[in-house]
């Protein structure tokens, strides 16, 4: 699999599909590439599908970014060295804050937004951000826990557990402070591009609240409830979150 050097470092990714539209898929806080793997597959028939690790993540080189702008750059920087000029964004959580930086900052280069589990404003349970620096395997324990619907089959919710804790906890605590950071939901009204608003019902990291405060202020955005799901909505549902995007494409 692919690693392109770029301006800001080498990013890791990986691409499915050869004809379409592009597509650039970003993963969330602690998250990596891997968390698009029912995507890259779903959506590869209608378009180029990339997903990357971002900085510090995965196999891309570090640090990992305290701001959202950091990982935004690199993710721009990403589409450059694959000579994309515009592609279609979409994020999960943290992942979605980063196209909703690029879009509002390099609009240009955005065709369209996807956000999943993702918010304008994305303030995070201070004893979660202290824990992550005093008591990392607890704070991941508990973000895993978080981070699925009820019902979830406990293969799921094991496996989430397992990446979690093998995930680097200084990359993650610099994920939830550039999360904690992040809020432009004054500026959502500004978005001009077509936009797909996804969330689980059980989402208990970036509660529907959030989704629907997007859906409402981002002029035309659709928005897809997916029932069944919690955060890691395009694992839970894989396929009813594919159908949602697909409609970007
Ligand atoms: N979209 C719409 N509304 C939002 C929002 C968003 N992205 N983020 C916050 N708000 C709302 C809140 O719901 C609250 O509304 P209310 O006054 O009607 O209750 C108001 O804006 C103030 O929000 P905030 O200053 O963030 O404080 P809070 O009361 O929401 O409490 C937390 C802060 C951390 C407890 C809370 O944001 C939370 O539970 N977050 C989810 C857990 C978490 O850590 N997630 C990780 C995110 S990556």
């Amino acid at each position: 699999m692919p690693i392109a050097t770029t301006q800001l470092g080498q990013l890791f990714y990986a691409q499915r599909g050869r004809a379409g539209s592009a597509v650039l898929c970003i993963h969330g806080a602690g998250g990596t590439h891997a968390h698009w793997g029912h995507q890259l597959r779903d959506l590869a028939a209608v378009a180029r599908v990339y997903a990357l690790d971002l900085p510090g993540h995965g196999r891309s080189v570090p640090p990992a970014h305290e701001q959202i702008a950091g990982y935004a750059d690199a993710a721009l920087a990403l589409l450059d060295v694959l000579g994309l000029e515009r592609a279609t964004l979409i994020g999960h959580s943290m992942g979605g804050a980063v196209c909703l930086w690029a879009a509002l900052h390099a609009p240009e280069r955005v065709a369209g937004l996807g956000l999943v589990g993702s918010g304008a404003r994305l303030r995070v349970l201070p004893e979660l951000l202290a824990a992550l620096e005093y008591d990392p395997p607890a704070a991941l324990r508990q973000l895993a826990e978080l981070s699925y619907a009820p019902d979830a089959p406990a293969a799921l919710r094991e496996q989430g557990l397992r990446a979690a804790l093998a995930s680097d906890p200084a990359a993650c605590r610099a994920d939830f402070l550039a999360c904690n950071g992040f809020d432009c939901l004054a500026r959502l009204g500004e978005i001009r591009v077509p936009t797909a608003v996804v969330v689980g019902a059980h989402d208990r990291l970036t509660p529907p609240k959030y989704a629907r405060a997007m859906h409402a202020a981002i002029p035309g955005a659709r928005l897809y409830d997916i029932a069944s799901a919690g955060h890691m909505a395009m694992i839970e549902q894989p396929a009813a979150v594919s159908a949602a995007l697909r409609t970007l494409l």
